[in-house]
C-alpha cells in the first residue's frame, strides 16, 4: 500500500473524522518517522505527546513482546502483575493515591467525573475553564469549554459550569451549594499551549478546601514528563486530590488511569465503574518501561533543558511572535496561516501540529536531542522567511 492509497482506503471505508494530508507511515524509530515510499520525517508532534520515549523505543518495545509472549489479556475479572505493580509505582510517583485504569485520556476523565458525582452525593457540578479540552465522549465534551467541539451534539450532558482560565473571582462566583469539583489543564494543550498562573493554582487549591470541592487536575497531555516534571502540578506544588492521565502513558499504546486521594477513590465500589481492556497487562508492562525511563536522574532536568533551548531557538525567528510552555509542551504564535505553513514543513519532512489558527504546537518525544531541533529550526526559518 502506498500513501495515496491510503486516500481512497480513508474515503471508502473509514469514517472520516480527521483532516489529515495523504502521508501513509509505516516505520519509525526515536524522533523519526519513515512513509511507505522511503521518505523520513523529523517528528515534532511525537503523536500528538504521545511517543514519550520516541518511537519503537527499545525498553518499549522488549516490555511489550515478553509481556505479551506470556499474556495478553484477562479482563478485570482477575488480578493481573504488571496492572499492580503499576497502580504502585503510579502511587510512589504521585500523591499516594490509589488508580482506576482504562484506555484513553477521555475516559480517564469520564471516570473522574464519575468519582465527583459521588463524592458530592448530590452535588454534581464541576467547573471548568473556558478553552479547556478534556475529552470528545458526551460527557466529557460536555466538560470542554469550547464550543466548536460541542457543536452538532446537543444537548449536552448537564453538570458543568465554564469558568475563565486563570480567573479566581470567575471561580468563585459561581461556585454554588451544587458544586462539587473544579477540572483544569494546568497548561493548556489543545487551545495553543496556555499555563496556569502559579498564584492561580494556589487560590483555586484553596478555594477547593474551603467549599470542600474536589481540585482535578486533567494531566492527560502535561503527565508523564511532558512538561519536564513528571506531572506538571509538582512544578506549581499544589496538590490535587484527583490527577488523569493517558497520552504518554505508555509510550503509543492505549492506556488511561485516573489516580484519586485514597479516601476519595475508596468511594468507588465493586460494580460502580469498569472497562474491559483498562490496564490490560500489555500497556501496562508498556508504562512500567515508560516510567522507569523518564524517571531516572537526570532525565527530566535534560527534558527541561531541551525545552529551554527550543523556546530559544524559536525566539530567533521574527515571524514567531509569541513562545511559550513548559518542558517540551511548547506553543508559537506566527504571524500567518498555519495551515500553509504545516504544509510547508510536512513537504520539507518535517511534521509540527498546528491546534489553533496562528499557533505551531511542540510535543515531540522527550528523548529529542540539541542536533534535532537545530534541524527543525532549520526547517521553520527557511519557511517562515
Ligand atoms: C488535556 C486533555 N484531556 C483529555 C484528552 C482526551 O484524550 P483521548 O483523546 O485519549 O481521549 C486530551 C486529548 O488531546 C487532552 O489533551
Amino acid at each position: 500500500m502506498k500513501s495515496k492509497d491510503a486516500v481512497i482506503y480513508e474515503r471508502d471505508f473509514l469514517c472520516q473524522t480527521y483532516s489529515r494530508p495523504p502521508v501513509l507511515f509505516v516505520k519509525g524509530d526515536g524522533c523519526r518517522l519513515w512513509d511507505a515510499e522511503g521518505r523520513s520525517y523529523l517528528d515534532l508532534v511525537g503523536g500528538l505527546a504521545v511517543c514519550s520515549l520516541g518511537h519503537c523505543h527499545s525498553k518499549v518495545i522488549e516490555a511489550i513482546k515478553s509481556q505479551s509472549e506470556s499474556l495478553i489479556h484477562t479482563s478485570n475479572l482477575y488480578y493481573t502483575k504488571p496492572q499492580l505493580e503499576l497502580a504502585k509505582r503510579l502511587s510512589e510517583l504521585s500523591f499516594e493515591g490509589k488508580t482506576f485504569f482504562c484506555n484513553s485520556g477521555a475516559e480517564a476523565n469520564e471516570a473522574a467525573i464519575k468519582l465527583a458525582r459521588l463524592y458530592g452525593q448530590g452535588r454534581y457540578t464541576i467547573l471548568t475553564a473556558k478553552g479547556s479540552f478534556h475529552g470528545r465522549t458526551l460527557a466529557t465534551l460536555s466538560a470542554t469549554g469550547q464550543e466548536k467541539i460541542q457543536n452538532g451534539y446537543l444537548p449536552l450532558v448537564s453538570g458543568f459550569k465554564y469558568i475563565e482560565f486563570n480567573s479566581l473571582e470567575s471561580a468563585e462566583s459561581i461556585i454554588d451549594e451544587e458544586t462539587v469539583a473544579i477540572m483544569l489543564e494546568v497548561v493548556q494543550g489543545e487551545k495553543g499551549i496556555w499555563q496556569v498562573d502559579i498564584d492561580y493554582l494556589l487560590g483555586l487549591r484553596d478555594l477547593c478546601d474551603k467549599y470542600n470541592l474536589l481540585l482535578i487536575f486533567d494531566e492527560v497531555q502535561t503527565g508523564i514528563g511532558r512538561c519536564g516534571y513528571l506531572f506538571a502540578y509538582q512544578f506549581y506544588g499544589v496538590e490535587p486530590d484527583i490527577i488523569t492521565l493517558a497520552k504518554g502513558l505508555a509510550g503509543g499504546l492505549p492506556i488511561g488511569a485516573m489516580i484519586a486521594e485514597k479516601e476519595i477513590a475508596s468511594l468507588f465500589a465493586p460494580g460502580s465503574h469498569a472497562s474491559t481492556f483498562g490496564g490490560n497487562p500489555v500497556s501496562c508492562s508498556a508504562s512500567l518501561a515508560v516510567l522507569s525511563v523518564v524517571a531516572q536522574d537526570g532525565f527530566l532536568q535534560d527534558v527541561r533543558n531541551k525545552g529551554d533551548y527550543l523556546k530559544e531557538r524559536l525566539r530567533e525567528i521574527p515571524s514567531i511572535k509569541d513562545v511559550r510552555g513548559m518542558g517540551l509542551m511548547i506553543g508559537a504564535t506566527i504571524d500567518r496561516d498555519v495551515k500553509k505553513v504545516t504544509a510547508d514543513c510536512l513537504e520539507k519532512g518535517l511534521l509540527i501540529n498546528a491546534p489553533a489558527p496562528q499557533i505551531l504546537r511542540f510535543v515531540p518525544p522527550l528523548i529529542i536531542t540539541a542536533e534535532e531541533i537545530d534541524e527543525a529550526i532549520s526547517v521553520l526559518k527557511e519557511i517562515l522567511k
